[in-house]
Protein backbone atom coordinates (compact mmCIF):
# COMPACT_ATOMS: atom_id res chain seq x y z
CA UNK A 1 0.00 0.00 0.00
CA UNK A 2 1.50 3.30 -1.44
CA UNK A 3 2.28 6.04 1.97
CA UNK A 4 -1.09 8.27 2.52
CA UNK A 5 -0.98 12.07 1.54
CA UNK A 6 -0.62 14.77 4.50
CA UNK A 7 -2.43 17.94 3.75
CA UNK A 8 -2.52 20.36 6.29
CA UNK A 9 -5.20 23.74 6.40
CA UNK A 10 -3.60 26.75 8.08
CA UNK A 11 -4.69 30.02 8.46
CA UNK A 12 -5.76 32.80 10.96
CA UNK A 13 -9.54 32.62 13.11
CA UNK A 14 -12.79 32.23 11.20
CA UNK A 15 -10.73 31.51 7.87
CA UNK A 16 -12.88 28.77 7.65
CA UNK A 17 -10.48 26.12 7.94
CA UNK A 18 -12.49 23.30 10.07
CA UNK A 19 -15.30 23.86 7.50
CA UNK A 20 -13.41 23.24 4.55
CA UNK A 21 -11.30 19.98 6.62
CA UNK A 22 -14.96 18.39 6.94
CA UNK A 23 -15.68 19.16 2.89
CA UNK A 24 -12.37 17.94 1.81
CA UNK A 25 -12.55 14.56 3.93
CA UNK A 26 -16.29 14.07 2.18
CA UNK A 27 -14.89 14.84 -1.35
CA UNK A 28 -12.06 12.76 -1.07
CA UNK A 29 -13.94 10.10 0.36
CA UNK A 30 -16.59 10.03 -2.20
CA UNK A 31 -13.31 9.12 -4.22
CA UNK A 32 -12.92 6.19 -2.86
CA UNK A 33 -10.26 7.13 -0.48
CA UNK A 34 -9.40 6.02 2.98
CA UNK A 35 -9.24 9.60 5.13
CA UNK A 36 -8.56 10.67 8.92
CA UNK A 37 -9.64 14.23 9.80
CA UNK A 38 -7.74 15.09 12.68
CA UNK A 39 -6.78 18.79 14.26
CA UNK A 40 -3.93 20.73 16.31
CA UNK A 41 -3.24 21.08 19.33
CA UNK A 42 -4.37 17.93 19.74
CA UNK A 43 -5.27 14.86 17.76
CA UNK A 44 -4.03 11.77 19.75
CA UNK A 45 -5.16 11.44 23.65
CA UNK A 46 -2.38 12.85 25.05
CA UNK A 47 -2.04 15.79 22.96
CA UNK A 48 -5.75 16.54 23.49
CA UNK A 49 -4.85 17.02 27.34
CA UNK A 50 -2.39 19.59 26.36
CA UNK A 51 -4.67 21.36 23.95
CA UNK A 52 -6.93 21.43 26.70
CA UNK A 53 -4.14 23.01 29.05
CA UNK A 54 -3.59 25.80 26.16
CA UNK A 55 -6.75 27.01 25.30
CA UNK A 56 -7.51 27.77 28.90
CA UNK A 57 -5.08 30.38 28.84
CA UNK A 58 -3.56 28.56 32.32
CA UNK A 59 -0.35 27.84 31.06
CA UNK A 60 0.37 31.04 29.91
CA UNK A 61 2.74 31.72 32.85
CA UNK A 62 4.70 29.22 31.32
CA UNK A 63 5.43 32.36 28.34
CA UNK A 64 5.57 31.71 24.84
CA UNK A 65 8.84 29.50 25.13
CA UNK A 66 7.32 27.41 27.65
CA UNK A 67 3.55 27.02 25.53
CA UNK A 68 5.88 26.30 22.92
CA UNK A 69 7.25 23.40 24.50
CA UNK A 70 3.72 22.11 24.81
CA UNK A 71 2.71 22.47 21.67
CA UNK A 72 5.79 20.50 20.52
CA UNK A 73 5.38 18.13 22.96
CA UNK A 74 1.86 17.39 21.96
CA UNK A 75 2.77 17.69 17.69
CA UNK A 76 5.22 14.61 18.65
CA UNK A 77 2.70 12.70 20.39
CA UNK A 78 0.10 13.52 17.83
CA UNK A 79 2.26 12.52 14.64
CA UNK A 80 3.45 8.97 16.49
CA UNK A 81 -0.13 7.93 17.66
CA UNK A 82 -2.01 9.07 14.62
CA UNK A 83 -0.53 10.64 11.33
CA UNK A 84 2.32 8.54 10.74
CA UNK A 85 0.41 5.05 11.57
CA UNK A 86 -2.19 6.67 9.12
CA UNK A 87 -0.22 8.07 6.56
CA UNK A 88 2.10 4.21 6.52
CA UNK A 89 -1.54 2.31 6.07
CA UNK A 90 -1.76 4.35 2.72
CA UNK A 91 -4.64 6.82 4.20
CA UNK A 92 -4.98 10.66 3.53
CA UNK A 93 -4.47 12.85 6.49
CA UNK A 94 -6.21 16.41 6.72
CA UNK A 95 -5.04 18.06 9.51
CA UNK A 96 -7.00 21.06 10.38
CA UNK A 97 -3.42 23.52 11.67
CA UNK A 98 -0.42 22.72 11.89
CA UNK A 99 3.31 23.62 12.69
CA UNK A 100 2.92 26.71 10.79
CA UNK A 101 0.50 27.75 13.18
CA UNK A 102 3.56 27.36 15.92
CA UNK A 103 5.72 29.53 13.22
CA UNK A 104 3.06 31.99 13.34
CA UNK A 105 1.34 32.33 16.58
CA UNK A 106 4.46 32.07 18.95
CA UNK A 107 6.91 33.16 16.31
CA UNK A 108 6.16 35.62 14.11
CA UNK A 109 3.30 37.26 15.97
CA UNK A 110 4.44 36.62 20.13
CA UNK A 111 7.93 37.04 19.14
CA UNK A 112 9.77 33.50 19.57
CA UNK A 113 13.14 33.36 18.17
CA UNK A 114 12.56 31.86 14.34
CA UNK A 115 16.06 29.59 15.46
CA UNK A 116 13.73 28.09 18.32
CA UNK A 117 10.94 27.52 15.68
CA UNK A 118 12.80 26.37 13.47
CA UNK A 119 14.70 24.07 16.49
CA UNK A 120 11.74 22.76 17.79
CA UNK A 121 9.57 21.62 14.66
CA UNK A 122 12.94 19.87 13.70
CA UNK A 123 12.51 18.11 16.95
CA UNK A 124 8.60 17.35 17.00
CA UNK A 125 8.12 16.95 13.44
CA UNK A 126 11.06 15.66 11.66
CA UNK A 127 10.52 14.31 8.36
CA UNK A 128 6.47 13.98 8.88
CA UNK A 129 6.48 17.12 6.79
CA UNK A 130 2.72 18.03 5.15
CA UNK A 131 2.66 16.95 1.10
CA UNK A 132 1.02 20.46 0.98
CA UNK A 133 -0.31 23.14 2.97
CA UNK A 134 -3.50 25.03 1.96
CA UNK A 135 -3.07 28.80 3.71
CA UNK A 136 -6.85 30.09 4.00
CA UNK A 137 -6.42 33.98 3.33
CA UNK A 138 -8.70 36.33 4.48
CA UNK A 139 -8.89 40.27 5.36
CA UNK A 140 -8.62 39.93 9.75
CA UNK A 141 -12.21 41.49 10.40
CA UNK A 142 -14.10 39.00 8.20
CA UNK A 143 -12.88 35.96 9.67
CA UNK A 144 -13.13 37.74 13.71
CA UNK A 145 -16.65 38.35 12.54
CA UNK A 146 -17.65 35.01 11.67
CA UNK A 147 -16.04 33.55 14.65
CA UNK A 148 -17.87 36.18 16.98
CA UNK A 149 -21.07 34.53 15.02
CA UNK A 150 -20.26 31.19 16.10
CA UNK A 151 -19.54 31.62 19.50
CA UNK A 152 -22.65 34.09 20.02
CA UNK A 153 -20.97 36.13 22.87
CA UNK A 154 -17.25 37.36 21.50
CA UNK A 155 -15.53 35.81 24.18
CA UNK A 156 -13.77 32.67 22.91
CA UNK A 157 -10.59 30.99 24.06
CA UNK A 158 -7.84 32.84 24.61
CA UNK A 159 -5.84 33.00 21.02
CA UNK A 160 -9.18 34.48 19.98
CA UNK A 161 -9.31 37.37 22.63
CA UNK A 162 -6.82 39.17 21.44
CA UNK A 163 -6.33 42.86 19.32
CA UNK A 164 -6.94 43.06 15.75
CA UNK A 165 -3.50 44.03 15.51
CA UNK A 166 -2.58 40.58 16.67
CA UNK A 167 -4.53 38.50 14.23
CA UNK A 168 -3.05 41.13 11.08
CA UNK A 169 0.34 40.06 12.15
CA UNK A 170 -0.93 36.53 11.86
CA UNK A 171 -2.42 37.08 8.78
CA UNK A 172 0.81 38.24 7.35
CA UNK A 173 2.81 35.53 8.87
CA UNK A 174 0.94 32.44 7.41
CA UNK A 175 1.70 35.02 4.11
CA UNK A 176 4.74 35.31 4.80
CA UNK A 177 5.05 30.64 5.38
CA UNK A 178 3.38 30.35 2.23
CA UNK A 179 5.86 32.86 0.25
CA UNK A 180 9.07 30.71 1.75
CA UNK A 181 7.59 27.58 0.86
CA UNK A 182 6.11 27.60 -2.12
CA UNK A 183 6.42 23.99 -3.60
CA UNK A 184 4.14 22.95 -0.37
CA UNK A 185 1.70 25.68 0.36
CA UNK A 186 -0.83 27.31 -1.94
CA UNK A 187 -3.19 30.53 -0.38
CA UNK A 188 -6.62 30.37 -0.77
CA UNK A 189 -8.73 33.66 -0.89
CA UNK A 190 -11.13 32.69 2.02
CA UNK A 191 -13.43 35.69 1.83
CA UNK A 192 -15.68 34.18 -0.30
CA UNK A 193 -18.59 31.91 -0.72
CA UNK A 194 -18.11 28.82 1.49
CA UNK A 195 -18.46 26.77 -2.22
CA UNK A 196 -16.45 28.66 -3.83
CA UNK A 197 -13.59 27.98 -2.19
CA UNK A 198 -14.72 24.13 -1.62
CA UNK A 199 -14.31 23.90 -5.34
CA UNK A 200 -11.37 25.68 -5.71
CA UNK A 201 -9.78 22.93 -2.85
CA UNK A 202 -11.07 20.51 -4.21
CA UNK A 203 -9.60 21.25 -7.95
CA UNK A 204 -6.42 21.84 -6.22
CA UNK A 205 -5.72 19.25 -4.40
CA UNK A 206 -7.07 16.66 -7.72
CA UNK A 207 -4.91 17.92 -9.58
CA UNK A 208 -1.64 18.43 -7.62
CA UNK A 209 -2.33 14.47 -6.76
CA UNK A 210 -3.57 13.59 -10.00
CA UNK A 211 -6.85 11.81 -8.50
CA UNK A 212 -9.17 10.96 -11.11
CA UNK A 213 -12.70 11.54 -10.77
CA UNK A 214 -14.77 8.15 -8.62
CA UNK A 215 -10.72 6.50 -8.84
CA UNK A 216 -7.68 6.35 -6.51
CA UNK A 217 -4.39 8.14 -7.05
N1 LIG B 1 -16.62 31.04 3.23
C1 LIG B 1 -17.39 31.30 4.29
N2 LIG B 1 -18.26 32.33 4.26
C2 LIG B 1 -19.02 32.62 5.33
N3 LIG B 1 -18.99 31.96 6.50
C3 LIG B 1 -18.14 30.94 6.60
C4 LIG B 1 -17.29 30.56 5.51
N4 LIG B 1 -16.53 29.50 5.90
C5 LIG B 1 -16.88 29.25 7.18
N5 LIG B 1 -17.85 30.09 7.61
C6 LIG B 1 -18.47 30.16 8.94
O1 LIG B 1 -17.59 30.95 9.73
C7 LIG B 1 -17.39 30.38 11.02
C8 LIG B 1 -15.90 29.99 11.16
O2 LIG B 1 -15.61 28.94 10.25
P1 LIG B 1 -14.63 27.76 10.67
O3 LIG B 1 -14.99 27.28 12.03
O4 LIG B 1 -14.61 26.79 9.55
O5 LIG B 1 -13.26 28.58 10.72
P2 LIG B 1 -11.86 28.16 11.34
O6 LIG B 1 -10.83 28.69 10.42
O7 LIG B 1 -11.85 26.72 11.63
O8 LIG B 1 -11.86 29.00 12.68
P3 LIG B 1 -10.96 28.76 14.02
O9 LIG B 1 -9.57 29.21 13.71
O10 LIG B 1 -11.59 29.66 15.03
O11 LIG B 1 -11.05 27.30 14.34
C9 LIG B 1 -18.31 29.18 11.08
O12 LIG B 1 -19.52 29.61 11.68
C10 LIG B 1 -18.55 28.81 9.63
O13 LIG B 1 -19.80 28.20 9.43
MG1 LIG C 1 -11.55 25.67 13.37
Amino acid sequence: MARGKFITFEGGEGAGKSTQVRRLAEHLRALGLDVVVTREPGGSPSAEAIRGLLLSGRVRALGTLGEAYLFAAARMDHIAETIEPALERGAWVICDRFADSTRVYQGAADGLDVEIVDDLERIAVGNCRPDLTIVIDLPVDVGLARVAGRSGNGTGDRFEAEAVAVHEARRQGFLGVAAANPDRCVVIDGAREADAVTSDIAALVTGRFGLAIGGRA
